[in-house]
């Protein structure tokens, strides 16, 4: 009866440390390293395609990159971090495999998860070497701030941040993005920027009851997205996506934020766009415009937030 004791004790102690501290690869998978400044100004694309300003500052107050903006989930509300290169508040003192492990995989140097409001599922698909030209930016073009953000380690937030082990076992990290010779160049960049770095599908694209997209359903909005708000449908269906829309107007809206009828995008897509969207180049927006007219029309009615 004991040994049966015995094993159950080791399998539960087993089962907490794969909860707590889940394995992930520790060496960047590329010889790049964020000591090379030349890789900064390719970072600085890419960081700002990926939005990292428009979630890691609090533009009520707060420096860039410097964190502290609030996210109300139903789970809690989280703070984005300081990513500044402050040692102290910030990741100056982290090594590049640090980062790479918590832009990718969600796991902090503590070996805890992060929630997945950080969007690792989706960075998930980045080539090592563009997490790695991101850091060099962040090293080398950002100031350090030093500022510490409210904590989102609540009493018992260790359970919560345990359970996305789990989660993770049914969104599994993606194979990294390799363009597909068969498409255009425009499309391939377009995928890119819409799938893996704009991280579009993580608010647009309906999730199940365990926070898994919907098969099938990429980008055609959602009742409740993850601040428990209406995201549009952003499909080519004409009644209820965006077919009814010109190439210029999606252009001209994932500029500015105004839509044909002159009414303006609302937060958190707001943001989005101010923040990162409206700095990229012409040739980057006609991309992703390119994709989004290549996915499948889904009906679904999504009301505008007001
Ligand atoms: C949708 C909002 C959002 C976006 C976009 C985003 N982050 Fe975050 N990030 C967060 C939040 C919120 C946290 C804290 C999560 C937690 O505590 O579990 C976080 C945590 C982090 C951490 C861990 C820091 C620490 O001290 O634990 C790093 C590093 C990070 N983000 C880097 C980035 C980079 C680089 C990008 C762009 C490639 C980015 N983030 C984009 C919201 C975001
Ligand atoms: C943080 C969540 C979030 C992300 C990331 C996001 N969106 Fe949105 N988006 C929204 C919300 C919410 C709305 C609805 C805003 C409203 O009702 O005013 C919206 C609206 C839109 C609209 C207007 C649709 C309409 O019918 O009015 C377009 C187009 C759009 N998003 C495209 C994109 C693209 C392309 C990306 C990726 C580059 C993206 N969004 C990333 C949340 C997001």
């Amino acid at each position: 009866m004991r040994w049966i004791a015995g094993l159950f004790a080791i399998a539960l102690l087993g089962l907490s440390a794969w909860l707590y501290f889940p394995v992930f690869p520790d060496a960047p998978a590329t010889a790049a390293s964020s000591d090379d400044i030349a890789l900064a100004a390719r970072g600085r694309t890419l960081t700002i395609a990926a939005g990292c300003l428009t979630c890691h500052w609090n533009t009520k107050g707060g420096k860039p990159f410097a964190g502290g903006r609030p996210f109300e989930t139903p789970l809690g509300t989280y703070y984005s971090t300081n990513i500044t290169p402050d040692i102290e508040t910030g990741i100056g003192a982290w090594s590049d495999a640090q980062f790479l492990a918590a832009v990718k995989h969600g796991r902090r140097p503590d070996g805890m998860n992060l929630m997945p409001i950080q969007p690792f599922a989706a960075y998930s698909a980045m080539p090592d070497e563009d997490v790695i030209a991101i850091r060099s930016y962040l090293r080398h073009a950002v100031r350090p701030v030093r500022a510490a953000p409210p904590s989102n380690d609540l009493p018992f937030g260790f359970l919560l941040r345990g359970s996305i082990t789990l989660w993770r076992l049914f969104n599994p990290a993606r194979e990294t993005f390799v363009p597909n010779s068969e498409f255009s160049e425009s499309y391939n960049r377009g995928a890119y920027l819409v799938d893996v770095l704009g991280h579009c599908g993580e608010c647009h694209t309906p999730r199940d009851a365990f926070w898994r997209p919907l098969p099938g359903q990429a980008m055609s909005g959602t009742l409740h997205g993850w601040d428990g708000g209406p995201v549009a449908n952003i499909t080519r269906d004409v009644e209820t996506g965006l077919g009814a829309w010109t190439v210029d107007e999606v252009l001209f809206f994932l500029k500015t934020g105004i839509r044909p009828d002159y009414s303006r995008a609302k937060e958190p897509m707001a943001s989005v766009i101010d923040l990162g969207l409206k700095q990229l180049t012409d040739d980057d927006i006609v991309a992703i415009v390119t994709y989004l007219e290549t996915l499948p029309s889904i009906v679904n009615t999504v009301p505008k937030r007001n």
